[in-house]
């Protein structure tokens, strides 16, 4: 098999890029080693950036996005039983989010590409890039129970995390920055109606709670567990129960209950690889960069990559100057190491480490009133949550 670029993974980052590509009229293959159930059923985070948006709608996949989505004009922030809505228009000139689940966009490309896209193989786990610096890389992949070769002009590695793309640098020319934290986020689904219009990111004594959404009759909500938590050693009662705690006011707020779909754990880490290029190897999400899921930046940072990357291909073709793909992984990691600031500073900001010192509560307290009486303060939060634009 032989195609312009190869693309390993079926997230978001690699869908999107093969979207991207047809509709410059470059070919692609994109191989993905789970099957397209798994894909489109795994829950991850939904929030989008304006940027985010715009970029689907010009691909082209923004159909349902914009009779679905549900456009957020703020947070609010809730610390000490107290209330602090963030307004992100007031404070940014406009810039609002969309509240559309991954797992939605990823349907959505996954559709389409399979209607007029180029080839997306499911159950296709690719085993190793090989020649990442030469003019010639391969991808050597294992479908149907066969090995095959994909013979490429680049490869971009969209293979998340846990994906064999990254170990084609070699260990020499990498570098790996990275941080884990001591707590993860408990995950819940519930057909319940949001408790609140907005997404409410709450800091308590007990640890951090978010309440966030899908639809107007589901509700996503999150609690700060110990690492290694078992989801399944919370009962829906407890889970509640605490919910109700964190999120307490001093108002009449109440939270709605309803049955929970769906339970599970995330670690929190954050995470960044360098370079993002080596030869015709491109990393991209994930697989180069990994942020906690507190300023809800993952996504959205895929996507800042390959935009980056089909933009530059695209003025590679049309003037016949490599110079863009050339500063690929510099471009991009000024923008995810503005990520990667915002998500630790949220981070920080909001949960609570076991055994930390009251000293930092005390901070924590004094940075989110910080944040509620000084306009540069909270414009700072807002442009950061909102998103920084493409360069
Ligand atoms: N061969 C083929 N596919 C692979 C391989 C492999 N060896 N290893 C992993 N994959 C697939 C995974 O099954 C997954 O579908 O690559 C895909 C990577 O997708 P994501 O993990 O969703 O990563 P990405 O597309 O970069 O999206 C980033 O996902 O993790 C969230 O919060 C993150 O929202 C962010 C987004
Ligand atoms: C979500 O809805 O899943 C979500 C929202 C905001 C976050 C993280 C996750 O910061």
């Amino acid at each position: 098999m032989r195609t312009t670029v190869g693309i390993i993974g079926a997230g978001p980052a690699g869908l999107l890029l093969a979207r991207l590509l047809h509709n410059a009229g470059i070919g692609s293959v994109v191989l993905e080693s789970r099957d397209r159930a798994y894909v489109e059923q795994r829950q991850r985070a939904g929030i989008l950036e304006q940027g985010t948006v715009d970029v689907l709608r010009a691909a082209g996949a923004g159909e349902r996005m914009d009779r679905e989505g549900l456009r957020h004009d703020g947070i609010e922030l809730r610390f000490a039983r107290e209330r602090h809505r963030v307004d992100f228009p007031a404070l940014t000139g406009g810039s609002s989010v969309t509240v559309y689940a991954q797992t939605e966009v990823c349907k959505d490309l996954i559709a389409l590409q399979l209607k007029e896209g180029g080839p997306l193989l499911f159950d296709a786990e690719a085993l190793a890039v090989e020649d990442a610096d030469s003019e010639h890389p391969r991808v050597r992949f294992r479908h149907e129970g066969r090995e095959d070769v994909l013979e490429c002009d680049y490869v971009v590695g969209c293979d998340g995390f846990w994906g064999v793309a990254r170990k084609a640098v070699p260990a020499g020319l990498s570098r790996v920055f990275e941080r884990t934290y001591p707590f993860g986020w408990l995950g819940v689904l519930a057909d319940a109606p949001p408790s609140h219009d907005e997404l409410v990111y709450a800091r308590h004594d007990r640890g951090f709670a978010l309440l966030s959404m899908r639809s107007p009759t589901v509700s996503r909500l999150y609690l700060q567990v110990p690492e290694g938590t078992d989801a399944g050693s919370w009962r829906d009662e407890d889970i509640w129960d605490e919910l109700d705690r964190r999120l307490e006011t001093d108002d009449d707020w109440r939270l709605e209950r309803g049955p929970v779909t769906a339970k599970s754990v995330t670690p929190m880490r954050s995470f960044v690889h360098e370079p993002m290029r080596h030869g015709r190897l491109f990393l991209a999400g994930d697989a180069a960069h990994i942020v906690p899921p507190t300023g809800a930046k993952g996504l959205n940072l895929a996507v800042g990559d390959v935009v980056t990357f089909a933009r530059a291909l695209v003025h590679l073709r049309a003037t016949g100057s490599a110079e863009r793909l050339d500063a690929y992984s510099e471009t991009c990691l000024r923008r995810v190491w503005q990520a990667e600031r915002f998500s630790y500073d949220m981070t920080t900001l909001l949960h609570r480490a076991p055994g930390a010192p009251p000293f930092e509560d005390r901070i924590q307290l004094a940075r989110l009133r910080r944040i509620a009486a000084s306009r540069a303060a909270e414009t700072d939060l807002a442009e950061a949550y909102t998103g920084f634009p493409f360069e």
